[in-house]
């Protein structure tokens, strides 16, 4: 073996007569510029040396390439591009082939599709994700696949962005063959010895016959249109992966090429590309809180769960389905039957859904244990409280686990109101104590919400943080407040919609807009299926503390006064008649809303769907500001994630914080002040949106690392 020039970011090395060229660019392999010239040129230099008879294409670290360099989307575009280096790959006059280890995604995808021959190892995972980026394959990925592959393959490929494994790839003939073992390097070079003593050929993917049935790839093509078309939910690259798919059937090679860079850069220009890439990062970045650099996590083998109810059942679910024993305390026999019975519920559907077997159902739930005495907490090295949301008797249960927890044990509660840092002073060790803040249903939602008052140990913080990543969910940090980051929005922008609706709009036009601009639902019909009676209660609760100047629009407590709690109860702001899962408006809500109207002395006017949006979203980013301006969100990014995963905030359009820079802060600003002249006591722009208007900046300015 011989080693030939270091170049940057991409290693090459003779092995008798294959150049073994590795892509070694941490974290994850990306095609950034040095790696793109890097590649061109040892492509160059294995056809020039006659030292060398074929090339072997791996990468160094987990993966063999994760795709384009994300970061260099929406700079100025450096040459080589990506699909003149792939190009060139193919072109090579000698044999290339890679060799694919974790990771060959996107761009990664695309030089594998480019080289002549493919091996994969076990642990490979092949994909081209560019749909979930708001984008299309566009290294010749959209005119390589189908021909390597069939346009109906393809097409689901790219329009799902799923990762396959190297047997599957093998099946779709993405690959030519599945290593023996995880060694890419010896697999890589057996297969191309193999190759070089069989004689064989070079192939290129341009020239190989997946379209040939044009009638099979017509259809599939129209399949995929229609399905699309259906379901992209205002998302503009999927159709753009359909058309280049078409260019791909119906244009020569390099024709359906040009096509496909054209529709590339139309998405790549996309505001929706901004918003999936900035999700893409913010979701990482929001793992960087500073404990978790600055502190080690505490182990956690078992763990107790306070109150067996909707919270407490599905956290306990989460808890299991990572493999924990949990250990479940509930007031009485009855309510801790109860909350097993919650938790069987859970996995009873999941066996009616044939996604579990009753064995397995069986296995974790040995992982279960109940009682009705605080002492079966004593080894716990994390306790989780989801009892009633009152603070006596929140404070009453921590006095229990103060007694009987072991030292060093994180008590954890899983408030959304409530003081935390008052709980924490209840206790003898309040640096043990955190928020965990999940949200319904806790074993499905993603989000998590890491509080942190202000006594807690920084040990303790980057625990909540492991404990996220084992139970597979984003966890965000947030400060002590009122609803901590995501509640205490959405209290803003729900009042918003109160008011709109008391105003004139009815809560029919408030939802069908709301879910136009991408949400999954309307504020009402989320309020619908949380259950009415939950906001009402709370309503109840503060109503002593409530500022008398403020608006208070009256609506939602003469519905629940009806006992219309929403889904549970046949009807909300809906109906549903015969346990329907979507609601139909209801003339009674209609008339209802019209009587408050009358009482409260408003004449209602129109308001059309854009005003609707512009308030909802005013209300939102103003309310996101001030959680940022007062350090209970760290960045702006924190309470975008939160947003993501926690209320349905449409992915594309990256999250409150990036829409509003994306709308312009400005013109976010005079909306803010322009609806102040009406209502002023709701109406005060955010000190932080003000100081950035005024000094020309964005929000995204602030997303420096924690
Ligand atoms: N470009 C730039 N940075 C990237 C990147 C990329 N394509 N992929 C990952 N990173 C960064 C992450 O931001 C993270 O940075 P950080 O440590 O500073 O936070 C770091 O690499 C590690 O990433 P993960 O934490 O995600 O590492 P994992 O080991 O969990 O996962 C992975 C690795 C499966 C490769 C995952 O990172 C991934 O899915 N990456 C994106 C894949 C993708 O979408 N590729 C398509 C890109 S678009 C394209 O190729 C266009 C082409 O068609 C022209
Ligand atoms: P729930 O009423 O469904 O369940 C509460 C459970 O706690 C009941 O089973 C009750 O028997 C038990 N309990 C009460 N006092 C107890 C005690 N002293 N010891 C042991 N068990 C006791 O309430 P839910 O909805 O599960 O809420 C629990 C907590 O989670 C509250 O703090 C709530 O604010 C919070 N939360 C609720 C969310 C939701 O969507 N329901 C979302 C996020 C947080």
């Amino acid at each position: 073996m011989t080693s030939g020039p270091t170049g940057h970011a991409v290693r090459r090395e003779l092995h008798n007569r294959i150049l073994v060229v590795t892509v070694d660019n941490p974290p994850v392999n990306a095609l950034g510029v040095a790696v793109r010239c890097a590649l061109s040129d040892a492509i160059e230099a294995a056809e020039q040396d006659a030292s060398v008879d074929a090339v072997l294409l791996i990468g160094a670290g987990r993966n063999f390439i994760g795709g384009a360099d994300i970061k260099e989307f929406g700079k100025p575009p450096l040459p080589p591009s990506l699909p003149a280096v792939c190009n060139r790959i193919e072109a090579c006059r000698k044999p290339v082939v890679t060799a694919i280890h974790g990771a060959a995604l996107g761009g990664g995808l695309e030089i594998a599709l480019a080289a002549h021959y493919r091996v994969a190892v076990a642990n490979a995972k092949l994909g081209l994700p560019e749909v979930t980026l708001g984008l299309l394959p566009g290294a010749g990925g959209t005119q390589r696949a189908p021909r390597l592959i069939g346009a109906k393959a393809a097409l689901d490929l790219m329009l799902s962005g799923r990762h396959v494994g190297a047997r599957e790839a093998l099946a779709l003939g993405l690959v030519d063959r599945v290593g023996e073992t995880d060694d890419v390097l010896n697999e890589g070079l057996a297969c191309v010895q193999a190759l070089l003593d069989a004689k064989a050929p070079v192939r290129r993917t341009r020239e190989a016959d997946g379209l040939a049935d044009r009638m099979a790839s017509r259809a599939a093509i129209e399949a995929a249109r229609a399905e699309t078309s259906k379901n992209a939910r205002g998302l503009f690259s999927p159709l753009k992966i359909v058309d280049a798919v078409q260019a791909a059937l119906e244009l020569p090679f390099d024709d359906g090429l040009r096509h496909e860079r054209q529709l590339f850069l139309q998405c790549l220009d996309s505001p929706q590309r901004a918003g999936l890439i900035h999700a893409f990062f913010a979701e990482r970045e929001v793992l960087k809180a500073p404990e978790t650099r600055h502190a080690k996590a505490r182990a956690v083998t078992s763990v107790g769960v306070i109150g067996g109810g909707t919270m407490g059942a599905g956290i306990a679910v989460a808890l299991l389905d990572a493999g924990l024993p949990v250990t479940m305390i509930e007031r009485d026999d009855a309510s801790l039957a109860r909350g097993r019975a919650h938790i069987e519920k859970v996995y009873d559907g999941l066996i009616a859904k044939g996604r579990m077997t009753s064995e397995a159902k069986a296995a974790v739930l040995t992982r279960w244990n109940g009682s009705t005495s605080y002492d079966a907490l004593a080894s716990a090295d994390l306790v989780i409280e989801a009892v009633f949301e009152d603070m006596t008797v929140k404070q009453a249960v921590f006095a229990e686990l103060d007694r009987v927890c072991k030292r060093g044990a994180v008590l954890a509660t899983n408030t959304s109101y409530l003081d935390i840092d008052a709980i924490a002073a209840s206790v003898s060790r309040p640096g043990d104590v955190i928020g965990l803040h999940f949200f319904s249903p806790a074993n499905i939602m993603k989000l998590l919400e890491v509080v942190v008052p202000a006594q807690v140990s920084a040990d303790v913080v980057a625990t909540a943080f492991a404990l996220a990543k084992r139970l597979r969910k984003v966890p965000v940090r947030a400060g002590v407040c009122d609803g901590f980051i995501g509640n205490r929005v959405l209290a803003i922008y729900r009042a918003a919609a109160d008011h709109m609706m008391e105003d004139g709009a009815s809560p029919y036009q408030i939802d069908r807009a709301v879910r136009e601009f991408g949400f999954p639902m309307g504020p009402f019909q989320v309020s619908d299926l949380a259950g009415g009676d939950i906001g009402w209660a709370t309503r109840k609760r503060r109503a002593a503390t409530r500022d008398p100047n403020a608006r208070y629009v009256q609506i939602a407590d003469r519905i629940c006064e009806r006992g219309w709690f929403g889904q549970k109860t046949g009807r909300g702001y809906y109906l549903y008649p015969d346990g329907a899962r979507t609601g139909t408006p209801d003339h009674e809500v209609e008339a209802l809303i019209d009587a408050e109207r009358e009482r409260a002395n408003i004449t209602p006017r129109a308001f059309s769907d854009e005003e609707i949006m512009r308030r909802y979203m005013a209300a939102m980013i103003n309310e996101g500001a001030n959680v940022v301006h007062q350090g209970i969100a760290l960045r702006p990014l924190d309470v975008d994630v939160t947003f993501l995963y926690g209320y349905g905030f449409p992915r594309h359009r990256g999250g409150p914080m990036k829409y509003a820079d994306s709308v312009g802060l400005v013109n976010v600003l005079a909306d803010i002040r322009a609806f102040a002249k009406e209502a002023p006591v709701f109406w005060k722009p955010s000190p932080l949106i003000v100081e950035l208007v005024e000094r020309g900046a964005t929000l995204a300015s602030l997303n420096h690392s924690a």
